[in-house]
């Protein structure tokens, strides 16, 4: 039987800095292994007609699921919140029972900055006027100029 007992708290995997892409970001603090369960997209869920919402302004925290729900994480969300996007991202989001994952899809070093393709919808036809309005500003060579799906 031992006699002290303590947890041990593991260094940070992630940290949350200033972006070269956008406001903040999130950096890896470690290497991370292609595959990796990062962190969860946490926060309140809400239907979408009641989701905070300017529609003047292409700065969101909304993350849509399947279920019609949004995750707004100004209530009870974590660092997930500032991963920005790319058009060729090391991360992708994955749902799982109603859940948002971030995984990574590729080896990621230690000081990368996090991203995944938000690949956002609007309730609204896709116009040249809309890709401008959620330009993207990545600077990938992939780069499609919007964080906007443009497969649907
Ligand atoms: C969930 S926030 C990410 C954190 C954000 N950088 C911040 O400091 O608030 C999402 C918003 O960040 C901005 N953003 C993220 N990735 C971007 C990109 N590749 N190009 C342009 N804006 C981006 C957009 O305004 C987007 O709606
Ligand atoms: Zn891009």
């Amino acid at each position: 039987m031992p006699k002290k007992l303590k947890s041990r708290k593991r260094p940070a995997r992630i940290a949350v800095g200033e972006s070269g892409v956008h406001g903040r970001g999130v950096y890896a603090m470690q290497f991370i292994l292609k595959g990796t369960r990062i962190i969860e997209y946490t926060g309140e869920r809400v239907s979408w007609e009641a989701a905070p919402n300017d529609e003047n302004d292409p700065h969101t925290f909304n993350f849509g699921l399947e279920n019609g729900e949004v995750i707004n994480p100004e209530i009870g969300g974590n660092n997930a919140r500032w991963i920005n996007h790319s058009c060729d991202p090391n991360c992708e989001a994955v749902e799982e029972d109603d859940r948002i994952f971030i995984d990574a899809i590729r080896d990621i070093e230690a000081g990368e900055e996090l991203f995944y393709d938000y690949a956002l919808e609007i309730d609204e036809p896709i116009t040249e006027e809309s890709k401008k309005k959620f330009a993207c500003r990545c600077g990938s060579s992939k780069c499609r100029g919007t964080m906007l799906d443009l497969e649907l």
